[in-house]
């Protein structure tokens, strides 16, 4: 080969390299040309025969560079041509794909709203244990063995005096007990009853106390408290009345009804009609409750109530059995 030949090569490969479809003919053109047994080779070989070795040698050369150049060029030009390709096939109006963020526990979430009203209004929470004696749960409360509101609360009983509490009332006690006047507390919690299942019972649920004790705490307070806390939790409209009741550890009690949130106090399927709902037991704190924790009678007075969360989750969510809150259907739990 002459050298006007090889210049000749030279323009041709280029050709061939600038119309190469795709990464894989480009790499089979390098092979051919520069590899290592590629053309480039032989022609190195026939150098030394050659007659103008110098010019052949640069001719050579240019051949070299200018197709080891133009391999580069095109194999970025490719690369780029297929990314872009591959851009452009992805729909990028397609949703992307969310991981599934968990959620508060219906009751969780009335538990954290009630204490949020109650500690705005100057309660601090506290706790008391499942596993109670039978003292807290009901001597101290001033409710004796024969009494006969323990076979309503009827529960697990376990050796030694012990008991799964049936009210959050049982840390009324042992908070003033532990605790000088005054008080103000609130206390939610599981609570356990021998009650058999339906749709609005269940043998393990949750309450939510509240205590207040102080100089001259009146019904009128405990009035007052209840409206705002049924404004805040069930929507401004709401009011609450109270009906006269008994519980042994407070004298007066009541039941404490809300007006319905759901048809202003009309009457619908929610308040069954009658315009008011049942939402918690109320009183004022029994004087034999305060002889027993070491308290004046003469000296202080308090109000106490306790609620049941689920009813409260219930009928906030629309929940028609409550037994859907402890099946743990995520499908179901996920809409609250
Ligand atoms: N512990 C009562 C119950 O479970 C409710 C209640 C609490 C009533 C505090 C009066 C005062 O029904």
């Amino acid at each position: 080969m002459d050298i006007p030949e090889i210049d000749k090569l030279t323009e041709s490969t280029l050709a061939e390299i600038q119309a190469a479809a795709d990464l894989a003919a480009l790499e089979a053109l390098r092979i051919k040309t520069i590899g290592r047994n590629g053309m480039l080779p032989e022609l190195m070989a026939n150098l030394k025969s050659a007659p103008d070795k110098k010019a052949m040698g640069l001719a050579l050369n240019r051949f070299k560079t200018s197709v080891t150049q133009a391999l580069a060029d095109r194999k970025t030009a490719l690369a780029a041509a297929a990314e872009s390709k591959a851009v452009a096939a992805v729909d990028w109006s397609l949703p992307g794909a969310f991981p599934r963020r968990g959620k508060l526990h219906p009751v969780t979430q009335l538990i954290d709203r009630t204490t949020a009203i109650f500690r705005r209004m100057g309660f601090t929470v506290a706790d008391g244990p499942d596993v109670e004696t039978e003292y807290y749960n009901f001597d101290a409360l001033n409710t004796p063995a024969d009494h006969v509101s323990r076979d309503t609360q009827d529960t697990f009983y376990l050796p030694g005096g012990r008991l799964l509490r049936t009210q959050t009332s049982a840390v009324q006690a042992r908070y003033m007990e532990a605790h000088k006047p005054p008080v103000r507390i609130v206390c939610p919690g599981r609570c356990y009853r021998r009650d058999t299942t339906d749709a609005t019972h269940s043998a393990n649920f949750h309450q939510i106390e509240g205590l207040y004790v102080d100089e001259h705490v009146s019904l009128a307070d405990l009035k007052g408290d209840i409206d705002h806390f049924a404004r805040e939790l069930m929507g401004a409209h709401v009011k609450s009345r109270f009906r006269t009741h008994f519980f042994p550890f407070t004298e007066p009690s009541v039941e404490v009804d809300f007006s319905c949130h759901m048809c202003h106090g009309k009457g619908c399927r929610v308040c069954k009609n009658s315009g008011w709902i049942e939402i918690m037991g109320a009183g004022m704190v029994d004087p034999n409750v305060f002889k027993s924790v070491g308290y004046d009678p003469d000296a202080v007075t308090g109000y106490a109530f306790g609620m049941g969360i689920e009813r409260l989750a219930m009928l906030l969510f629309g929940i028609d059995d409550i037994r859907r809150l402890y099946e743990n259907d995520v499908r179901y739990l996920d809409q609250f």
